[in-house]
C-alpha cells in the first residue's frame, strides 16, 4: 500500500501543489478543506478530497487515521485583512492549527509540517533574515502563526509526532485564489488584464523576496521527509524585489500603457524582507530553482485563462 498524505488547505494555492509533487511520488493524498478559498477544481486527479473545517476535530482525526504525513496549510492568509478580523482569523490560525496538530497526534500521524510565514520577524533588523532572526510580528496573522509555532515544538516534545516548521516568503504562481488582500503578483494580473490601474501601497521601494510556488511545495515536501524533529526553516530565494519592480515587470509583459498608482501604506504588514535560506540547503539539501523574470510567465498564463474565461 502506498504511504498516504494528508493536507489540510489542500485545495489552496500552495497546498494543490503539494498534492501534486506527492502524487508524482506515488503517495496516496487526501485534501482536506473548507473550499472557503480553495477550488474543488484545483484538487489534481488522483488526489481525494474530504470537506470540512481544521476546528471539527472529529473529522478531521477520521480523515487523518492509516496517514504518515500531514501538511498543515489551511488558515486565514490574508496580513492586511486580519487587521480587521483578528479574533475569528485566531480562532482558524492559531486555535485550528492546534487541532489539527492534536488531530494528527491521535490520528498516530508519524510527521507533521506546518506552513507558517515571513510575517513572524515583522520589524526587520537586518536583511536577509536568518531564523535567528529576532521575531517582532506586526501583524495579529504573524502573531498567530508564530504562536502556533511554538505550541507545536513545544507539544511535539511530549507526544510522539514529530513537527517541522517551514516559514514561507511571499509565493506566486499558477491557481491562487484572486482576492483583493493576497498575492499581489495575482491582483496586479487581473488589474492588468481588466486594464485597470494597479495600486501600490506606500512608495514600492518594500522588498519582498519573491518564490515560485513549485519550489516552495518541494521544500514544504524536502522539509517534512528529512529535517530533523523540531526544525524552524525558511523557504525563501534570497533575492529581493521591490513592489515597483515587479509592477514594471508585469506593465511591461501584460499592458505597456498602464500605470500604477500610489496609495498610503496599510497598517501591520512588514517591512523589507528576504529570506536567508541557507538552513534549508544545510538541513535538507532544498535551494529555489525558479527565477522571478522568466518564471512569474505561467502565473500570468494561468491568470490570463482564468481572467478569459469570466
Ligand atoms: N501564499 C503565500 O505567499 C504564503 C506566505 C507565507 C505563508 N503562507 C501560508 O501557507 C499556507 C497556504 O497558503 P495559500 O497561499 O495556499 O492560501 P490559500 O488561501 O490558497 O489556501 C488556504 C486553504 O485553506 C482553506 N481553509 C481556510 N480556512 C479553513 C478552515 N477553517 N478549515 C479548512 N480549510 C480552510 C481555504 O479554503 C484554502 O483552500 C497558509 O497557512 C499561509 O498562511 C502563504
Amino acid at each position: 500500500m502506498p504511504d498516504r498524505a494528508l493536507i489540510t488547505g489542500g485545495a489552496g494555492f500552495i497546498g494543490n501543489h503539494i498534492a501534486r509533487l506527492l502524487l508524482g511520488k506515488g503517495w496516496d493524498v487526501i485534501c482536506y478543506d473548507d473550499l472557503s478559498v480553495g477550488k474543488e477544481e484545483y484538487i489534481p486527479d488522483g488526489a481525494r478530497l474530504i470537506t470540512g473545517d481544521i476546528r471539527d476535530e472529529t473529522r478531521l482525526t477520521d480523515a487523518m487515521k492509516g496517514c504518515r504525513h500531514v501538511y498543515h496549510l489551511a488558515a486565514r492568509v490574508s496580513i492586511r485583512k486580519a487587521v480587521d478580523t483578528f479574533i475569528d482569523d485566531a480562532e482558524v490560525n492559531s486555535q485550528g492549527t492546534l487541532i489539527a496538530f492534536r488531530a494528527a497526534e491521535n490520528a498516530g500521524v508519524e510527521r507533521f509540517q506546518y506552513a507558517s510565514s515571513m510575517a513572524v520577524y515583522g520589524t526587520v533588523e537586518y536583511s536577509p533574515q536568518d531564523e535567528s532572526h529576532p521575531i517582532n510580528p506586526t501583524s495579529p496573522y504573524g502573531i498567530a502563526k508564530y504562536a502556533s509555532e511554538r505550541y507545536i515544538i513545544a507539544m511535539g516534545e511530549h507526544w510522539n509526532i514529530e513537527p517541522v516548521i517551514t516559514r514561507y516568503f511571499n509565493t506566486y504562481g499558477p491557481r491562487q485564489t484572486p482576492s483583493p488582500y493576497v498575492g499581489v503578483i495575482t491582483i496586479f494580473c487581473n488589474k492588468l488584464f481588466a486594464a485597470e490601474t494597479p495600486k501600490i501601497f506606500g512608495d514600492g521601494e518594500q522588498v519582498r523576496d519573491f518564490i515560485h510556488v513549485k519550489d516552495i511545495a518541494r521544500g514544504s515536501v524536502m522539509a517534512l521527509e528529512t529535517a530533523p524533529a523540531g526544525s524552524v526553516v525558511n523557504l525563501g530565494t534570497g533575492v529581493g524585489t521591490s513592489v515597483n519592480e515587479v509592477a514594471d515587470l508585469l506593465v511591461d509583459k501584460i499592458n505597456p500603457e498602464i500605470k500604477p498608482e500610489h496609495v498610503p501604506p496599510v497598517p501591520g504588514e512588514p517591512g523589507d524582507s528576504i529570506a536567508d535560506a541557507s538552513l534549508a540547503g544545510e538541513l535538507i539539501g532544498w535551494k529555489a530553482e525558479k527565477v522571478l523574470e522568466k518564471d512569474i510567465s505561467d502565473a500570468i498564463d494561468w491568470n490570463r485563462a482564468q481572467f478569459d474565461k469570466i
